[in-house]
């Protein structure tokens, strides 16, 4: 997620800029509607049953339900670059040096490029290849925990989700932890290079980090490659497909690329899923007594409050779906979170339920695209359930209501205090 989702709020900036047609009522679906970010499930139903492929209020086309959003995913017609509307076309047009950064990222290129850096990278980061992390992720996590021990209160998001993942990519990629705060700066930077607003002094702010960033990667990998270690960065130097390996701007590109992407998105599965653990004491409960089923609850949370709720594509043909025809060149939006809750996929969908046999939730995506963090973000989301059971079994929110983030390309709660105690 993470670029994938700034790509298209960039995108949803930009054209409610020049001003497409609004529709009214419910089939306004407007990602960035405070009512709809708040509980956009009503939208959704709403749009499955009336709307399933729609031009939606700002000139792009949603599709809600399951089967079309899973057959978008895979068809090859759906481009990932980024559609005429966003932001970062019109920067690449100007030849602006960090949009040709953003623009040779994996999540926007298509095949062939796509095909090849993918499989490049998922010798390094796929599912197969991050089980080792598994314990340093629950030290990492019983290290962030220390301090809510005996009804201590503490902020989920900020204390534990949100400095994990950093955490464990900066030690996948060898970053001396004193050079962290400082790599995490230059990389959540750039990130503003998709964003609506960059005047001239952010432009110029996102460039310097970039290079910065740029710089410092190159130092690093000129001295592992001088002393080799076992981590990650060694092994993407090294990830070869027969003759072809990933040069050195590549090699940039991809640690700004895990820096970015995957950060935000398990501090939002986190939020979600605890949250929903919350609100579903009964579910916690068998949780506790099975604490094996740590594995199906983020599946389920996954699922049930899906943290990427909308991925985008750009249509290269004509392209008729559920009746319409989406023109080629339009913008489209997948909404994964719909999809994942379509009662034609999944049995009573608005439960949330640990022990679902109706898995195959679309929360990673899929397809040529499907997350490639997919194997990292489970050990992680699951080494935080497993250390907040070790640190108290009564969990308790210290919020009446959840807040959450501002728009639905990454649906998560902002905050969720909570206090963990012995006992049940
Ligand atoms: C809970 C956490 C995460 C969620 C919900 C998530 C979700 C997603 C989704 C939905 C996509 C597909 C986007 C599309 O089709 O356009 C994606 C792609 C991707 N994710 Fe994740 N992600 C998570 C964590 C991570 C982590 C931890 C990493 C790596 C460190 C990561 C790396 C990637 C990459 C590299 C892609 C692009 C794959 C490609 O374009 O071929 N993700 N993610």
């Amino acid at each position: 997620m993470g670029i994938q989702a700034v790509k298209v709020a960039g995108q949803e900036a930009c054209s409610a800029a020049v001003g497409a047609p609004r529709a009214g009522g419910l089939s306004a679906f407007d990602p960035l509607d405070p009512a709809t970010v708040a509980d956009p499930f009503p939208r959704y139903r709403w749009l499955r049953e009336h709307a399933p492929v729609q031009r939606n209020a700002r000139g792009m086309w949603t599709v809600a339900r399951f089967d079309d959003v899973r057959r978008c995913l895979h068809d090859p017609r759906m481009s990932s670059r980024p559609s005429r509307f966003s932001v970062i076309a019109r920067r690449q047009r100007e030849a602006s040096p960090p949009a040709r950064v953003a623009c040779s990222l994996l999540p926007l290129l298509d095949p062939p490029e796509h095909t090849r850096l993918r499989r490049l990278l998922a010798q390094v980061i796929g599912e197969q290849r991050v089980g080792s992390l598994r314990p340093r992720a629950q030290a990492i996590v019983a290290e962030l925990l220390a301090p809510a021990r005996d009804g201590a209160p503490f902020e989920l998001i900020a204390e534990l989700a949100t400095p994990l993942p950093v955490r464990v990519i900066g030690e996948m990629l060898a970053i001396p932890p004193a050079d962290l705060p400082q790599v995490k700066a230059w990389a959540g930077e750039f990130f503003h290079i998709f964003g609506p607003a960059v005047d001239g002094a952010a432009y110029a702010r996102l460039s310097e980090a970039v290079e910065r960033f740029s710089d410092y990667m190159r130092g690093l990998i000129a001295a592992r490659r001088r002393s080799p270690g076992a981590d990650a960065l060694i092994a993407l130097i090294a990830a070869r497909d027969d003759e072809d390996r990933l040069d050195e701007h590549e090699l940039v590109v991809t640690a700004l690329l895990l820096f970015t992407n995957g950060e935000e998105a398990l501090a939002y599965l986190v939020g979600n899923l605890v949250w929903a653990l919350l609100q579903a004491p009964e579910q916690l409960a068998r949780l506790r007594g099975e604490p094996a089923l740590a594995r199906a609850a983020v599946e389920e949370a996954l699922r049930y409050d899906t943290p990427a709720q909308i991925v985008g594509r750009t249509a290269l043909h004509d392209i008729p779906l559920g009746g319409e025809t989406i023109r080629a060149g339009d913008p489209v939006y997948l909404l994964l979170g719909s999809a994942n809750r379509d009662p034609a996929r999944f049995a009573d969908p608005d439960r949330f339920d640990i022990g679902r046999r109706d898995s195959g939730h679309l929360g990673f995506g899929g397809g040529p695209h499907a997350c490639l963090g997919a194997g990292l973000a489970r050990i992680e989301a699951q080494a935080v359930l497993e250390g907040l059971l070790a640190a108290g079994s009564r969990w308790e929110p210290l919020i009446d209501r959840p807040e959450y983030r501002a728009t639905l390309f990454a649906r998560g709660l902002k905050r969720l205090p909570m206090a963990l105690r012995a006992g049940r």
